[in-house]
C-alpha cells in the first residue's frame, strides 16, 4: 500500500526554547529566511505525500498563517517585478494539500498523533516531527517508505546516539537482518546509560501502520506525564512487526539550543550568498 498522509506534530511548548517559544513556535524559527517547518513540510512533498497534517495548538497560529496565501504581498512583489521572490513566495503557498488539526494540551508526541486518527482512517502514513530537519538527496522520509514497501510494516528512523544523549532518546534493541536495518525486538524511552539496550536512538522520522492507533489509546501517560510515541510502540511489537533503519543524511535538531545554531551554521556555509564571508568571520572569531 502507498503512502499518502502525512502528520508533522508541531504543538509541542518547546520549553527548551523558552522566552522565544512563549509567542512563537520553535517550530517557525528561522533557517537563515526559511522556518524550520518548510524544511520539514518539503521532505513530505519531496516524498510524494499529498496530504499533510500538521498537529497545532494554542500559540501556533503563526504556523497556519505562513503556508496560507498572502494576495497583497504577492501583488505588491508582482507590482515590484520581484519574481524570484514571488516564486519562492507561491512555492510555500501553492501547495494545496495541507490540513490542520489542533491538540488542545500538549498532552506529549503519542497524543498528538492520536489526534490524527480520523483523517489517516486506516492507511499506513509517515510522521514527520516539526521541529527535526533531514538533509539528504534522497529524504529521509523516502527512504523509510522504501523499507516499508518490501516489508509492509512500520519503520522508524534512527542514528547511534553518544552516551551522554542516550537517555534522551527512545532506544531500540534489535537484530540486525541486513546492514542499517534492525528488526525491533523493544524500545526504551530515555533509559540511564546502565540500562540502554544499545545506542541506537529514535530520531524524528517513523512510517506506522494504522494499528498505532489503538497502541496510542491504549497507552498511559509515562515518563514527563506525557503519552510517550515509545510506550505506544512498544505495545505495537507485541503483534505487528517494526524495523529501525539507520537512515541516509545530516540530522538536525532545532528544538535544542546548540542543534539550532548549527544547524544555521551549516546552512549558511553551503549558501553561496553567504559562504565565503561566513568562514572569514568564523576564522577569524576563531583566532
Ligand atoms: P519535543 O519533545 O521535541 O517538543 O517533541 P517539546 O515538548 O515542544 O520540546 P521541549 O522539550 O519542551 O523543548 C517533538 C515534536 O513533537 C511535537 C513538538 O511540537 C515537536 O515538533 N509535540 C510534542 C506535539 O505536537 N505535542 C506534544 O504534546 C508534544
Amino acid at each position: 500500500m502507498e503512502i499518502r498522509k502525512a502528520v508533522i506534530p508541531a504543538a509541542g511548548l518547546g520549553t527548551r526554547f523558552l522566552p522565544v517559544t512563549k509567542s512563537m513556535p520553535k517550530e517557525m524559527l528561522p533557517i537563515i529566511d526559511k522556518p524550520v517547518i518548510q524544511y520539514v513540510v518539503e521532505e513530505a512533498i519531496d516524498a510524494g505525500i499529498d496530504d499533510i497534517i500538521i498537529i497545532s495548538g494554542r500559540g501556533k497560529r503563526a504556523i497556519e498563517d505562513y503556508f496560507d496565501a498572502a494576495p497583497e504581498l504577492e501583488m505588491r512583489l508582482s507590482y515590484q517585478h520581484k519574481e524570484e521572490t514571488l516564486s519562492r513566495l507561491k512555492k510555500i503557498t501553492d501547495f494545496p494539500g495541507i490540513h490542520y488539526i489542533r491538540q488542545k494540551e500538549p498532552r506529549g508526541l503519542g497524543d498528538a498523533i492520536l489526534r490524527a486518527e480520523k483523517h489517516i482512517g486506516n492507511e499506513p502514513f509517515a510522521v514527520l516531527l516539526g521541529d527535526d530537519i533531514i538533509a539528504n538527496s534522497y529524504s529521509c522520509t523516502g527512504q523509510l517508505m522504501s523499507i516499508f514497501s518490501r516489508f509492509n510494516a512500520s519503520v522508524i528512523s534512527i542514528e547511534p546516539v553518544p552516551p551522554e544523549k542516550v537517555s534522551s532518546y527512545g532506544i531500540i534493541k534489535g537484530k540486525a537482518i541486513e546492514p542499517d536495518l534492525f528488526a525491533i525486538e523493544d524500545i526504551i524511552e530515555k533509559p540511564a546509560i546502565s540500562l540502554a539496550p544499545s545506542n541506537l536512538g529514535a530520531v524524528g522520522r517513523y512510517i506506522f501502520v494504522p494499528e498505532i492507533f489503538d497502541c496510542l489509546k491504549n497507552t498511559s501517560p509515562g515518563v514527563g506525564n506525557e503519552i510517550q510515541l515509545t510506550d505506544a510502540i512498544r505495545l505495537l511489537l507485541k503483534e505487528h512487526p517494526v524495523y529501525g533503519y539507520k537512515f541516509k543524511g545530516k540530522r538536525y535538531d532545532t528544538g535544542d539550543k546548540l542543534g539550532y545554531i548549527e544547524t544555521i551554521i551549516d546552512y549558511a556555509l553551503q549558501d553561496p550568498q553567504l559562504q565565503e564571508n561566513l568562514k572569514k568571520f568564523l576564522v577569524d572569531r576563531l583566532n
